[in-house]
């Protein structure tokens, strides 16, 4: 059975509940789907300062090494300032020995982000992330106007 990861960060839960429909919908589709969050690296006086939602029912991914288990990787982040954020960047700027060794190559991948207001970034948002994921070598899966 296909393995597919939905690999997000979320500040507030709008990501995490796209992310819990992203697998959904690839369940829907007879894949076998894995939710998990990157780490926190956000201050704790921040993420209190900031009412970040701390209650969730996804576990935090192990390490980079983890990714090699799965056919397709979904990344989703909100956009920060037109860009992924940094917690989900940080992560991926652990992944040099996967990158080193190609262990993601030809994996599916797919990107999904959320903005509070229209023209705020959604695209270089996903564009970053999406140019992020090529450099590992998986090969982009968008949805179309259908
Ligand atoms: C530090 C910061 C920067 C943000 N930058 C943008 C932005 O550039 N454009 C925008 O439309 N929304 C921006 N937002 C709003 C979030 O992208 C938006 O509310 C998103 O849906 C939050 O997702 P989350 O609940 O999963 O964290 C920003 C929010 C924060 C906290």
């Amino acid at each position: 059975m296909t393995k597919v990861l939905v690999l997000y960060y979320s500040s507030y839960g709008h990501i995490e509940q796209m992310a819990d429909a992203m697998a959904q919908g690839a369940r829907d589709a007879g894949a076998q789907v894995d939710v998990l969050r990157v780490p926190e690296t956000a201050p704790d006086a921040v993420v209190k300062a900031a009412h970040f939602k701390t209650d969730t029912a996804h576990d935090v991914i192990a390490g980079p090494e983890a990714l090699k288990a799965y056919d397709a990787i979904i990344v989703g982040a909100p956009t920060r300032f037109g860009r992924m954020p940094g917690q989900m960047a940080a992560f991926w700027d652990t992944a040099g020995g996967l990158w080193m060794s190609g262990a993601l190559h030809g994996k599916v991948g797919g990107a999904f982000t959320s903005t509070a207001t229209q023209h705020g970034g959604q695209e270089t948002t996903l564009l970053g992330i999406i140019t992020n994921l090529l450099h590992f070598g998986l090969t982009i899966v968008g949805l179309d106007y259908g």
